[in-house]
């Protein structure tokens, strides 16, 4: 059977422990996952985890590997990098998750500014029918965040305390990782498209 193809982008909202709960989880389902984080999703992380992935692509990539476990199904790709094949739609994952989601991501997806390359998969998502799963972190919501979040295909709003994180949210940042991961498609977009009879 092929296997899914899942990207999971980090930004720089609070709850970066949803980002990580969710790639493990992917994992533990033989999913091959990309994991993209921006500079500030990096930045966050580190101070929300103390995690430091930090250094080239390449350093950094051995650091989510040792992390995860050594997952060889993981790989990292630097959100500079708009020649990494998912950022065309012919190359389109299963589906694309950013959790957590900032309002600027979530802006610049809605917007279709592509600037980066978390922007262009969701855009790609968006424009190749695959699933684009936001997980967005900010309360209150103003009147700009609930238009983005209007225009975008999908959004699973986190419901966690903000200010409770991250021990009483550890609970339920693996319950929405177990259920984000279970809403995935069932099978790899082409196959479905073939069963649906499209070229
Ligand atoms: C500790 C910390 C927590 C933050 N939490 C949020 C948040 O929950 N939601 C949000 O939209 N932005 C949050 N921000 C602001 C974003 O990091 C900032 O807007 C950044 O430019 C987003 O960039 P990105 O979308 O490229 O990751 C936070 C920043 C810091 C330093």
């Amino acid at each position: 059977m092929t296997m899914q193809r899942i990207v999971v982008a980090i930004t720089g909202a609070s709850g970066s422990i949803y980002g990580l709960r969710l790639v493990e989880e992917l994992l533990k389902r033989d999913c091959r996952v990309t994991l993209l984080t921006s500079k500030a999703g990096l930045e966050v992380l580190r101070y929300e985890t103390g995690l430091e992935w930090e250094g080239t692509t390449f350093e950094r990539r051995q650091l989510m590997r040792d992390y995860f476990g050594g997952g060889r199904h993981l790989e990292h790709v630097g959100s500079d990098d708009l020649f990494a094949p998912i950022a065309s739609g012919s190359s389109a994952p299963d589906a694309v998750i950013v959790a957590p989601c900032s309002m600027g991501t979530a802006g610049r997806i809605a917007a279709g500014l592509s600037g980066n390359l978390i922007e262009r998969v969701a855009d790609v998502a968006l424009k190749e029918r695959r699933e684009l799963l936001l997980v967005p972190r900010e309360t209150p919501l103003n009147a700009v965040h609930l238009e983005n979040r209007r225009s975008c295909r999908r959004c699973r709003p986190s419901t966690t305390g903000r200010r409770a994180w991250p021990n009483s949210s550890t609970s339920w940042s693996a319950r929405f990782s177990t259920t984000s991961a279970s809403t995935m498609p069932s099978s790899p977009a082409g196959g479905r498209k073939k069963a649906e009879g499209q070229s």
